[in-house]
């Protein structure tokens, strides 16, 4: 998805500023949160780094979102659904992409192939979930999970797993926690997973800088360079020549988001910077054991 400010596992940063931490993690059929997240930013006198003291945790279920809320950050999720539509930090209303719909800003997803699958990839599936409960809550922490069942009747329709996507929210800390537990019986169709992840969309007004290592930064195009006519698609779909970009500079550019990718060994982090605003988005990885797969 080249600049399209998408946040999925690929990126390795190393450079910091006032941030927000989003952490991911995801793991089949076992959960393990055994995750780390932190900000650097002073709030309200606290100093950096976990068990912070701080306002109590707080839930609220609404209609159709429910809001962690730790007086730092605020999430709102969509119930039973169990997507991201909004993070409000420092001042900001939302960090993620505003223009897009409530579905299409965090969300996890899944590429399957199996009985009943069209796609030449495989079938996308977003994994919305049919139910909401509370896992924990404490005034340290709290858990949250929207599931979703599998029975026969879904075959061909959808992936056969029970999915369970979790959000966890800690006192102190500037971020949050997110993993899914997928379970897959013995009983059920066979599928190849093609691909699992969380996405996040970050707003293009505000997040224009990337950071992949220490000597690999720099000022991004935006989303829209890459329509054509101002972007030209090349041999592959993820590779478009910047033709007529918003800011001219990036002209002659080829942008492709595989120019962004770097050892997983090396990915412990990544995000995207508001050279505005000083304030960061980073996808934390805890470990590397969740991939099996990838390079
Ligand atoms: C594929 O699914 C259909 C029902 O959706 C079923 O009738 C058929 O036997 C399945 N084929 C295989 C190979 O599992
Ligand atoms: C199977 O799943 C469908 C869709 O979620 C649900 O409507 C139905 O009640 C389920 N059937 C059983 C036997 O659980």
């Amino acid at each position: 998805m080249g600049s399209d400010k998408i946040l999925s596992p690929l990126l390795y940063l190393s450079l910091f500023s006032e941030f927000i931490a989003a952490v991911s993690f995801l793991q089949l059929v076992e959960a393990n949160p055994s995750l780390q997240y932190y900000g650097n930013r002073k709030i309200s006198g606290h100093s950096q780094g976990m068990n912070l003291p701080g306002q109590p945790v707080q839930l609220q279920i609404l209609l159709d979102h429910v809001v962690l809320d730790n007086g730092i950050l605020q999430v709102s999720i969509s119930k039973p659904q169990g997507s991201v539509t909004g993070i409000q930090y420092h001042g900001n209303d939302n960090l993620l992409e505003v223009l897009n719909d409530e579905t299409d800003r965090g969300y996890w997803d899944i590429v399957w192939t199996g009985n009943g699958t069209t796609g030449i990839k495989g079938d996308l599936d977003r994994l919305h979930g049919t139910t909401f409960e509370v896992i924990v809550q404490t005034p340290e922490q709290i858990e949250i999970s929207f599931i979703r069942k599998w029975n026969a009747s879904l075959e061909g329709k959808v992936v056969p797993l029970n999915i369970d996507k979790r959000y966890v929210m800690l006192r102190g800390s500037s971020g949050f926690y997110t993993y899914s537990i997928y379970e897959h019986l013995q009983c059920w169709p066979e599928f190849d997973l093609d691909n699992t992840r969380i996405a996040f969309k970050l707003r293009k007004d505000m997040f224009n800088y990337m950071a992949i290592s220490d000597k690999r930064q720099r000022s991004m195009p935006l989303p829209d360079d890459r329509i054509p006519p101002r972007g030209q698609p090349l041999a592959y779909p993820e590779a478009v020549l910047l033709v007529h970009p918003i800011e001219p500079e990036y002209k002659g550019e080829v942008d492709d988001k595989y120019a962004y990718s770097c050892e997983s060994r090396n990915l412990n982090v990544h995000g995207w910077i508001s050279t505005d605003q000083s304030v960061g988005f980073w996808q934390i990885t805890p470990s590397n054991e969740f991939r099996s797969g990838d390079p």
